[in-house]
């Protein structure tokens, strides 16, 4: 395999079975992914086809049985937060930390002293749409403002590569529009290389540069859709309403056999 300019992650000839109670499961069959930096690449097929289980070999805490992945060349063998941060649809904020002491949370891992991670968290709060919120509970935020503390809190420790699965899937549509809208502008100033799993069409349209499509279980991948309108997109225009099409021929028959 030839490595594409500027190749970020590689993914190469991936393989994963889970040992159940009923026998072993082919979560993904020889799956292979070039991810380059900066690229915000979007995973979308059916439930269970393993795009969980992929972000989690990415992010260091699944082990695949067959294939490697690497990050800059170097084999992925333990979570490293420096390099890989992964944001998940449950926030899983701390209760009992403030907003402001949510986004602090991975620096204080990283034994930064107190004064500078909480001006990098400050700092971020801003970005974030959460100025005025800083000391704010979990409780007290709404949906869409606690994902984006957990968004935040992976934004501070600076990692290169965002894992992102399904960060928006427990929101209502509106929210949800807007949620697309705000990381859009982030991801174009931070320029991190992200990979974003999402069930909405609209989502992958109107943010990826690229978007596998996965087959259903064992997971591999279907299709790679190369996204190169310029931002941001007007998900209404006819290139669009055809890609869209396109996307939705390919996810439907995926999706129709993992129902079966
Ligand atoms: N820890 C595990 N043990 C056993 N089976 C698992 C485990 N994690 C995932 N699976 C199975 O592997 C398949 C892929 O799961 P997952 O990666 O969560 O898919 P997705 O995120 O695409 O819905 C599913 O059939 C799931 O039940
Ligand atoms: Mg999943």
């Amino acid at each position: 395999m030839t490595a594409a300019r500027g190749e970020l992650i590689a993914i190469e000839g991936v393989t994963k079975r889970y040992l159940t109670s009923s026998g072993p499961v082919e979560a993904l069959h020889d799956v292979s992914l070039s991810v380059g930096e900066g690229d915000f690449c979007t995973l979308i097929g059916p439930s269970g086809c393993g795009k969980s289980t992929l972000l989690g070999m990415l992010g260091g805490l699944v082990a695949p049985d067959e294939g490697r992945l690497l990050v800059d060349g170097q084999p992925v063998t333990t979570p490293d937060p420096r390099r890989v941060a992964t944001v998940f649809q449950d926030a899983g904020l701390f209760p009992w930390r403030t907003a402001l002491q949510n986004v602090e949370f991975g620096l204080e891992l990283q034994g930064v002293p107190a004064a500078r991670r909480r001006r990098t968290a400050s700092e971020l709060l801003g970005p974030l749409g959460l100025s005025g919120f800083a000391e704010k509970y979990p409780r007290e935020l709404s949906g869409g403002m606690k994902q984006r503390v957990a968004i935040g809190r992976a934004l501070a420790i600076d990692a290169k590569i965002l894992l992102m699965d399904e960060p928006f899937g427990a929101l209502d549509e509106q929210t949800r529009v807007l949620m697309g809208e705000w990381l859009l502008d982030i991801w174009r100033r931070t320029r991190k290389t992200v990979i974003f799993v999402t069930h909405s069409l609209h989502e992958a349209l109107f943010l990826s540069t690229r978007v596998a499509v996965m087959t259903a279980r064992p997971g591999r991948i279907k299709s790679i859709l190369e996204l190169s309108m310029e931002y941001p997109r007007s998900v209404e225009s006819p290139e669009m309403a055809a890609l869209r099409a396109k996307l939705w021929s390919e996810i439907r028959e995926e999706s129709l056999r993992a129902m079966r």
